[in-house]
C-alpha cells in the first residue's frame, strides 16, 4: 500500500526524472560520420558531395551535432557548408583535407573550404593540405593562372570555435575570418614555405570580438592581417616567422571603410619575419582610422623592420593620385619590446603627410642591431617615449 507520503515522493521524482530526461535530450549530440555518407579515407575519391550530405544531416538537427571526419585522407573540391543551422554543429576533424592535384579545379571562386551564415560553431582538430605549390608555380612564372583559393573561410559566423587546426601549403590564405563575432581561434599551425606569394596565416576583417590564442604562424605573407571594420581583436600567445609579420593593413585602399580599433597583441615571438608589428596604409584618400592599439610582451629575433608603420603603400607608383594617407592612426602603444632587428633601422614611423599619427607611445623597448642600440625614424608623428630604451628614440 502507498501511502500520501511515498505518493508525494514518487511524484516529485518523476518530474524530477522527466526533466532529467528532457535535459538529456536536449544535450544528447548526434554524430554524423562522413565515412557513412559514402566519404573515401583514400585521398582519390572526391568526398565533396558526402562532405556536403553529412553537413546537411547535421544542420537539420534541433538538437546539438558532431560531424566526425574519421583518419585518413578526403579529397574535397569547393565545399560550401552553409548555414543557418538548426543547432550548435561541430565538425571534429580527426583526418586530413586535401586539395585536387590540379589547382584547376578549384576554378575562380577563392575559396576552397567554406563556412557560410552560421551560428554556434566548432571546428575542431584537422588537418588542411591545399596543396598549392603548383599553384604558386604558376604566379612565380608569369602565366596567366586562376584567381587561387583561400584554405578555409568563415563568412557572417557568430560564435566561432577554430581549434588545433593544422593546414599546410594553402594556395592563398590559410584561414579567414571575414564579418563574424565572437571567434576564439586557438592552437592552430599555419605553414607555407618562406616567399609562397601570398599566403597569410589568419586574416581577420569586419569582424568583431575575435580572439587568437597559441598560435604557430610559418607563411610566405603575414602571419595575421588586420582588414577594415576589425573591432576588439586580441591575439596572444604568437610565433610568427618566418612571414612578414602581424599586419594591420593594407588599409584605405577604398575612400569609404570603416576603421579598426581595439587591437592587442600580448606574448609573441618573431623569428627572422620581414616584420614584426606592422601598420600599413594606402597612400590614397579616405575616411578610415586604426586607434587603440597595444604591441606589448614581444621578443624579436632578427626581425627586418621590428616595429613599422608605413602610409606610404602605393605599389608600382600606382592609383595613389594624392600620394598622402586618409587613415587617422592614433593611440598606438608599444610596450615591453626585446630582441634584434636584422636592419639597423629598428623602428620606422613614416605617417601621413595629411594625417600625421597622434598618441604613438614606446616603452621599454630594447631593439639591439649587432649588439647595439638600434636607431628609429619619424615623420608626421606626435607620440612620447618611456621607460628603459635601448633603441634611439626619435619620440
Ligand atoms: C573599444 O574599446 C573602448 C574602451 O574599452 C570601448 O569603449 C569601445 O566601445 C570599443 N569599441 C568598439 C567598436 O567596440
Ligand atoms: C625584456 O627585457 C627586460 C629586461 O631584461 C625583461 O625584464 C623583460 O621581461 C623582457 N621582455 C620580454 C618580452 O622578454
Ligand atoms: C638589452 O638587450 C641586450 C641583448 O638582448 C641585453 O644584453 C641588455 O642587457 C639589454 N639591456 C637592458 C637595459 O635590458
Amino acid at each position: 500500500m502507498v501511502g500520501v507520503h511515498e505518493t508525494a515522493i514518487m511524484v516529485i521524482s518523476c518530474i524530477l526524472c522527466s526533466v532529467l530526461l528532457g535535459f538529456a535530450n536536449a544535450t544528447a549530440t548526434s554524430t554524423y560520420n562522413v565515412v557513412k555518407y559514402g566519404a573515401k579515407p583514400d585521398g582519390k575519391t572526391d568526398s565533396t558531395e558526402p562532405f556536403i550530405a553529412a553537413w546537411q544531416s547535421a544542420c537539420a538537427s534541433p538538437s546539438p551535432a558532431t560531424i566526425y571526419v574519421p583518419k585518413g585522407r578526403y579529397l574535397l573540391r569547393n565545399t560550401n557548408f552553409r548555414g543557418p543551422c538548426k543547432g550548435k554543429v561541430t565538425f571534429l576533424i580527426a583526418g586530413t583535407l586535401v586539395a585536387p592535384e590540379d589547382y584547376h579545379a578549384l576554378g575562380n571562386s577563392g575559396f576552397w573550404i567554406l563556412f557560410n551564415h552560421v551560428e554556434n560553431l566548432v571546428v575542431s582538430g584537422g588537418k588542411l593540405d591545399a596543396k598549392g605549390a603548383a599553384f604558386w608555380n604558376c604566379r612565380r612564372s608569369g602565366k596567366t593562372c586562376p584567381a587561387g583559393a583561400r584554405s578555409m573561410t568563415f563568412n557572417w559566423v557568430n560564435n566561432l570555435v577554430v581549434s588545433g587546426l593544422t593546414s599546410v601549403n594553402s594556395q592563398l590564405s590559410h584561414l579567414v575570418i571575414n564579418t563574424c563575432t565572437n571567434v576564439l581561434v586557438k592552437n592552430v599551425r599555419l605553414i607555407a614555405p618562406d616567399q609562397s606569394p601570398n599566403t597569410d596565416g589568419i586574416h581577420v576583417e569586419r569582424s568583431t570580438g575575435v580572439t587568437i590564442n597559441g598560435c604557430t604562424l610559418q607563411t610566405g605573407d603575414d602571419c595575421i592581417s588586420i582588414g577594415d571594420a576589425t573591432n576588439n581583436l586580441f591575439m596572444s600567445n604568437i610565433k610568427c616567422g618566418p612571414g612578414h609579420g602581424v599586419s594591420i593593413g593594407s588599409l584605405g585602399q577604398n575612400v569609404d571603410e570603416k576603421g579598426v580599433e581595439n587591437v592587442t597583441l600580448t606574448n609573441a615571438i618573431f623569428s627572422g619575419s620581414d616584420n614584426g608589428v606592422r601598420i600599413k596604409t594606402w597612400a590614397r584618400p579616405s575616411n578610415g582610422f586604426v586607434r587603440n592599439v597595444v604591441f606589448q610582451n614581444i621578443v624579436m629575433d632578427k626581425v627586418q623592420n621590428p616595429i613599422i608603420i608605413d602610409q606610404n603603400y602605393c605599389p608600382n607608383n600606382q592609383g595613389c593620385p594624392a600620394q598622402t594617407s586618409g587613415i587617422k592612426i592614433r593611440q598606438i602603444t608599444y610596450l615591453n619590446i626585446n630582441g634584434s632587428s636584422a636592419t639597423p633601422e629598428a623602428v620606422t614611423f613614416d605617417c601621413s603627410p595629411s594625417n600625421p599619427c597622434e598618441g604613438i607611445k614606446l616603452q621599454d623597448i630594447n631593439l639591439t642591431y649587432n649588439n647595439k642600440a638600434a636607431i628609429s625614424s619619424c615623420k608626421n608623428i606626435d607620440g612620447t617615449s618611456s621607460g628603459t630604451l635601448v633603441l634611439e628614440s626619435c619620440l
